[in-house]
């Protein structure tokens, strides 16, 4: 029931990471069992506590962290069997449960699955894990913002025209849309029903991004028994689910939210909420939907899918400092680039003396990945004898300024996180609830297919009627000027 997503090599190469996975190794023990029956659970509880009993305080501080790399429908029943057999029985201990998105599909579904586990653990034992929350640069929204005089007086609708959060990724769905291994003529009559099949365990399955299937059966050829193995992989990419009713909405929260009254937790959490609660419902037409050509090719996708592969919502926050300030969420898979970051664009300087000949706008970008850097773009005099303008920048280019500091990857901070027991870069319950709130109705219109996805080329910036949305709601694009990545010298 533990999971880590990825190890990564860490500097020193590859020697030093097998020597950190030898040492890691001996430290693990594998007990097998079903997700709900006793003896699996019992067995666990008897391994810990066996471990415990050899330390030298002989499980006196019972420290128990169930990290669920599991299908969230099966939550529910593994919760019940840690709290009958695997909870922490010492006084100084404790026991908490990390747990993955996907948190349902809507609203309904992830508040029936809110309740199930809150009915077993407190808020202070549930960990739900959103590892944008632990990148390096989110993590600095708060330092950014707080931290700084210049930023406080012009973070607000006066001086900002728009907020843009975009995700993007240069690859789409295969080598994880499904694969088959072929094993002669008549079975490929028997791959037809599987992939109906298939396609059947996952509509029923729609709340998860990945259903593996596999079937084994045997057949008597020439009295030679065969045996043959399909494993199938279907992948439900819904980009809302996926990064923007998510990971987006809590960058969002981060950019726009109040200062909190201090860095506890729960001070954090509730200024987020606020954000949340004042978003006013999404409009039809401040949606762009896309679906990259060939997406439907995968032979694991029906082939009238109308699932959004791209995603450009603008979300509108109603209140004191926001009003009439678009957040334009964007994401897309099999995109021109892979890249996430923030723009936060201000508006033309009034009365602006240098106006015919001024390039473009003020823009601080918070680049998340890959490069993190953080840079602001300025109107300067271009160097020379005339008085002309020009597009430069203030960089902070991470490579560049911190070239021997290891930036930890987001999974290792959040789960060193759990283990403190903080949990400030954790999603609560209710911040969960507002969140499926602001995405749920609109992401029924696009199951029911009221509202259609727009082809687009593979490895372009989207549908065009995403950058038409953006420009309407005020976004300036700077023509001419393009940041680079500092190299080092
Ligand atoms: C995951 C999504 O949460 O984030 C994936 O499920 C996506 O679809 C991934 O690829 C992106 O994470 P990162 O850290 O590479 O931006």
């Amino acid at each position: 029931m533990t999971g880590c997503r990825y190890l990564t090599p860490r500097k020193g190469g590859e020697e030093t990471h097998d020597e950190d996975v030898s040492k890691f190794l001996p430290l693990i023990k594998y007990i097998s069992g079903p997700y709900d029956a006793d003896e699996g659970f019992q067995s666990l509880d008897e391994a810990i506590s066996a471990y415990e009993m050899s330390k030298d305080d002989k499980g006196g501080s019972s420290k128990r962290l169930f990290y669920f790399a599991l299908p969230p429908s099966v939550y529910p029943p593994v919760c019940k069997m840690i709290k009958r057999f695997c909870m922490n029985k010492s006084e100084g201990g404790w026991t908490r449960v990390v747990v993955e998105k996907p948190f349902g599909k809507d609203l309904e579904s992830s508040e029936a699955l809110s309740t199930q586990i809150g009915d077993l653990f407190n808020e202070s034992q549930i960990y739900r894990i959103d590892h944008y929350l632990g990148k390096e640069l989110v993590q600095n929204l708060l330092v950014l913002r707080f931290a700084n005089r210049l930023f406080m007086p012009l973070w607000n609708h006066d001086n900002i025209s728009t907020v843009q959060i975009v995700f993007k990724e240069d690859f789409g769905t295969e080598g994880r849309g499904g694969y088959f291994d072929e094993y002669g003529y008549f079975l490929s009559l028997l791959k037809r029903f599987i992939l109906k099949f298939v396609q059947l365990i996952g509509t029923a399955y729609s709340e998860s991004k990945y259903c593996k299937v596999t079937l084994t059966f045997t057949i008597n050829f020439n009295d030679y028994p065969c045996s043959y193995r399909f494993t199938y992989f279907c992948l439900f990419v819904r980009i809302i689910r996926d990064i923007l009713q998510n990971h987006l909405l809590q960058v969002l929260c981060l950019v726009a939210m109040e200062r909190p009254v201090s860095l506890k937790p729960e001070h954090i959490r509730d200024e987020k909420l606020k954000v949340l609660q004042s978003v006013i419902p999404i409009k039809d037409e401040e949606v762009v939907l896309g679906q990259y050509e060939g997406y439907t090719d995968d032979p694991t996708v029906p082939n009238d899918s109308n699932t959004p592969t791209f995603a450009t919502v603008v979300i509108r926050i109603h209140n004191e400092r926001w009003e009439g300030v678009p957040f334009i969420l964007k994401a897309g898979k099999s995109m021109k680039s892979r890249k996430a970051e923030i723009r936060v664009q201000f508006k033309d300087v009034a009365g602006d003396i240098f106006k015919p000949k001024r390039k473009g706008r003020n823009e601080f970008v918070i680049r998340l990945q890959p490069s993190e850097a953080i840079y602001m773009k300025l109107t300067v005099k271009e160097p020379g004898l005339e008085m002309k303008t020009t597009q430069s920048e203030l960089d902070l280019s991470y490579r560049q300024r911190y070239q021997d500091v290891i930036i930890p990857e987001a999974y290792e901070r959040l789960i060193l996180d759990t283990i403190r027991g903080d949990q400030q870069h954790f999603v609560r319950r209710d911040e969960l609830k507002a969140a499926w709130e602001i995405f749920t109705p609109l992401l029924h219109k696009i199951d029911n297919n009221e509202i259609q996805s727009l082809p687009y080329k593979p490895g372009s910036r989207g549908p065009d009627q995403a950058d038409t949305l953006a420009e309407k709601v005020g976004y300036v694009q700077t023509h001419g000027y393009v940041w680079t990545t500092p190299t080092l010298s």
